[in-house]
């Protein structure tokens, strides 16, 4: 976005519930208030009914400020005053009974105004250029039409034009997220070739105060990696950079840029006979940057860690268009802050990534690969102690997936048939091994007979070949995809102590069914890591579309109120993005988005870089 154009204005329909809201809420005062000077003093309990002005009171400056969870708790708060009003109606007479009928109008006035405040927030959420701050004074359109032209032209010359792509070409597979949650528009997509070439593309925008949003492989899943809708951010693809820098066999190490993709990695890895560990069902388009800056995980963290555990070093593109050459092969180095890190998992919000220096490992002497049928989520967690006991450091995959996500996969890829289908859940295990096909097979086995033993598995079976271990990852590699053609969905990526995840999902899914009859839970993911894919598709009766209008903000706020009770995280793997941006301030502990706020003003202190996600800036506040 050009940040001379003014786009931090709410919707009208924010402004429009905003202020009746604060209308009923100051009327619903005036009459608490009314009543016991006038009448209240009058009777036993009057001093009570003072008091019931007060929690109202507070709630002005709340209101005033657009805090969501003020609205929030106002509308659960509204109806003690409805039912105190609606009681007194019919028990007062004269005029206590007309002013306890006010009452009981005004708190349902205010309640309409509170959720319809709320759902006008969550729908404007969605929309990436919402709440984007314009940090410089008002200045006219034509300004910026002419910067913009400006800007463009520089890029061309930066770049070479055929790299500087605007409309009316097609642009939207950079400007539509992966999951058809949002489309935004770019005022133009660079596709720069080389370290020096982006930072010389982002000290053009930020001499403009152009914002850039930078793109790997697009396959992030919280809409953090395409434009907003201000036709006004340019959009930087690494996509070109993607060449293997170096492979050093000796310091188990590889140096690869940024836009190299995942496989691509692991395939490099190969053919210098080591082992890349990253796997995620995206890895033959997502690419490193991208994986880098959501810290991606995937289904070999129990063993390898996640990204930002294979990463030795980075080189990165500050927001002043500086580069930073940190790419380190050390594992050790203990001189000051560990920047790297700072970068990892900052979704693009604090620096452009380059290029890195990531970890290699020796290829495992044997990997196999079992699936077993287990009757409930309980026996998948005593099946993960089991394994952890039995094969130790070995266990390098243990991933879980509920009936109905097979049966999605089944419906829309039926060549894919899991080996059993009768059982409520499925664990997939891996096991690598640095002895022998024949050790591993030993231990694998010796672990699901003792398994079925304990009656904590009901049926296994380990795949003899490794187009059977393939086929069986396959499966599990698709349920996203399936999920995807089944229609739009509701996706969570939350983490807790394995142990207490049977508890969430019995309360969740309790919960829901509750909420949304016919609700079909798709619920997958890395038991291993204490990660689960808790997603939630609409019942067949409903438009997939109409059920995110009516039903997200309810579903999420059931999901992640309940991790939170139980110490979990709200995201385990894909981030925050855009998509949760406004929720992240209800689960985060405040002294920790202060000092995020105090990195992101120390590094981009013009936030120009991928604004809107992530963290809002005190000036972008919506609430
Ligand atoms: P993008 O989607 O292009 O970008 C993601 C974010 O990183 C954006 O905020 C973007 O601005 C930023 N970014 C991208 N490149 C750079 C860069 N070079 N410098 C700075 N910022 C940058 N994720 C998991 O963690 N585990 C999984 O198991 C998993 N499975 C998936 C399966 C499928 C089928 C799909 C579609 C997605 C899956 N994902 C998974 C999500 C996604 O693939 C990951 O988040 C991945 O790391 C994103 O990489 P990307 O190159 O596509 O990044
Ligand atoms: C996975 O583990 O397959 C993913 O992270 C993707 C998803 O949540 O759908
Ligand atoms: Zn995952």
């Amino acid at each position: 976005m050009i940040h001379n154009n003014p786009t931090n204005e709410p919707s009208k329909e924010v402004k429009l519930t905003q202020n009746a809201a604060l209308i009923s809420l100051l009327l619903l005062i005036v009459l608490c208030l009314a009543w016991e000077w006038s009448w209240a003093p009058l009777k036993p309990g009057g001093t009570w009914l003072a008091l019931k002005a007060l929690p109202l009171v507070f709630a002005v400056p709340g209101l005033i400020k657009r805090r969501l969870y003020t609205y929030r708790w106002l509308s659960l708060v509204v109806w003690l005053y409805f039912i105190e009003g609606v009681v007194r109606a019919y028990s007062d007479v004269g005029d206590s009974a007309r002013l306890a009928s006010l009452e009981t109008a005004l708190s349902v006035l205010l309640f309409m105004a509170c959720a319809g405040h709320v759902r006008a927030r969550f729908k404007a959420s969605l929309s990436p250029s919402n709440g984007e701050h314009s940090s410089a004074p008002n200045t006219s359109r034509e300004l910026s039409t002419a910067r913009a032209q400006q800007l463009i032209d520089q890029l061309k010359t930066i770049l070479g034009t055929e790299q500087v792509l605007t409309p009316p070409l097609d642009l939207s597979a950079y400007e539509q997220d992966w999951r058809k949650r949002a489309k935004g528009r770019a005022l133009c997509v660079v596709r720069p070739a080389s370290t020096e070439e982006v930072s010389a593309v982002v000290k053009a925008c930020a001499s403009l105060g152009v914002s850039i949003v930078p793109q790997g492989g697009n396959t992030g899943l919280v809409v953090g990696s395409i434009p907003d809708e201000s036709g006004e951010q340019v959009l930087l693809s690494l996509q070109r950079m993607n060449t293997v820098r170096a492979v050093h066999t000796d310091n188990l190490s590889i140096e690869v840029e940024a836009g190299c993709v995942l496989a691509q990695v692991q395939e490099a890895a190969l053919a210098a006979g080591l082992f890349f560990p990253l796997s995620l069902g995206s890895e033959g388009s997502c690419t490193i940057g991208g994986n880098l800056s959501t810290n991606a995980g995937g289904t070999q963290v129990l063993r390898y860690g996640n990204a930002r555990d294979l990463c030795l070093g980075l080189e990165v593109v500050l927001a002043n268009g500086e580069i930073w050459r940190g790419l380190s092969g050390l594992r050790k180095d203990n001189t000051g802050y560990d920047l790297k890190n700072l970068f990892i998992g900052s979704e693009g919000t604090l620096g452009i990534i380059t290029a890195a220096s990531l970890k290699l490992f020796p290829k495992p002497k044997s990997t196999l690969t079992a699936w077993a049928a287990l009757d409930s989520l309980q026996a998948c967690v005593k099946l993960l102690g089991l394994a952890h006991e039995k094969l130790g450091i070995g266990l390098s995959g243990f991933e879980v997936m509920n009936q109905y996500s097979l049966g999605l996969v089944q419906k829309h890829f039926p060549t894919l048939q899991a080996p059993f289908q009768d059982y409520a859940w499925c664990a997939l295990l891996e096991l690598s091994d640095n002895e022998s096909t024949e050790h591993a097979h030993e231990q694998l086995v010796g672990l699901l007979e003792l398994a079925m033993d304990h009656g904590t598995v009901q049926n296994a079976t380990v795949a003899d070949n490794l187009s059977k271990a393939a086929q069986l990852w396959h499966i599990r590699e698709s349920i996203t995809l399936a999920q995807a053609q089944e229609g739009l969905n509701i996706k969570h990526d939350i983490s807790l102590s394995a142990s207490n995840i049977p508890t969430f999902v019995a309360q969740t899914d309790r919960e829901l069914g509750e909420l949304i009859d016919g609700v079909r839970l798709v619920n997958f993911g890395h038991l291993g890591d204490g990660n689960l894919h808790y997603n939630v598709q609409a019942p067949e009766r409903l438009e997939s579309a109409q059920f995110l209008r009516d039903f997200e903000q309810h579903v999420n706020d059931v999901v992640h109120r309940n991790v939170f009770a139980l110490g979990g995280s709200i995201s385990a793997e894909h981030g925050i993005g855009s998509l949760k941006v406004d929720t992240l301030p209800h689960y985060k502990d405040p002294q920790a988005l202060s000092m995020m706020r105090r990195i992101k003003d120390s590094l981009d202190p013009a936030h120009t870089l991928n604004p809107g996600r992530v963290i809002r800036m005190e000036t972008q506040q919506p609430h």
